[in-house]
């Protein structure tokens, strides 16, 4: 770099170049140069970084995740279900309560008690039916579907799982 410099400024004064431009052209080419040697350092450096990484080393493991704590399982004895009948829980989830029903032998499902009308409490589960007394919606017991309205979604469904002699609440089914 050096000697680039010393013979450029030769040539600027065999030109009649002065002695101050001289140093000026100089400061401004070795600065010019710097930055460029400055920047092609960083780039190697980079590079080096990246493909140079000692592949053998492993990333730091961490623990494994741990499973996250069950919820409270909610059941009844089957024989708190009779066919056509309920027995009421609670969503530990929500709180609300939930009817346990078998409509047909060894059929069990569970409703929300929540009408999808305006959220009045429906009654347990009679003649195959649940009765909303705010508005007189009326679901189907079996299938938690609409028979009257004015409500115009079924009840939330939940899974049951039988259990030896107990039967236990799932999850909200879509
Ligand atoms: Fe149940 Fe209106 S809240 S019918």
């Amino acid at each position: 770099m050096d000697g680039y410099l010393a013979a450029r400024a030769g040539r600027d004064r065999a030109r009649g170049l002065g002695g101050r431009q001289i140093r000026r052209r100089s400061l401004v080419d070795g600065s010019i140069a710097a930055v460029a040697i400055g920047g092609a350092g960083l780039l190697a450096g980079s590079l080096t970084a990246t493909f140079g990484r000692d592949k053998t080393v492993k990333p730091r493991q961490t623990a494994a995740p741990t499973p996250a704590p069950a919820g409270p399982v909610v059941s009844v004895a089957v024989s708190a279900v009779p066919v056509g009948g309920s027995a009421q829980v609670k969503d530990p989830a929500t709180g609300d309560a939930v009817y346990m029903v078998q409509p047909t032998a060894g059929q069990y499902c569970a409703f929300s008690s929540v009408c999808t009308h305006s959220g009045c409490a429906v009654d347990a589960p009679k003649n195959g039916q649940m009765y909303c007394p705010c508005h007189g919606s009326k679901f189907d017991a079996a299938t938690g579907a609409v028979i009257n309205g004015p409500a115009t979604k079924p009840l939330p469904k939940y899974a049951v799982t039988k259990e030896g002699d107990k039967l236990n609440l799932g999850p909200l089914q879509a």
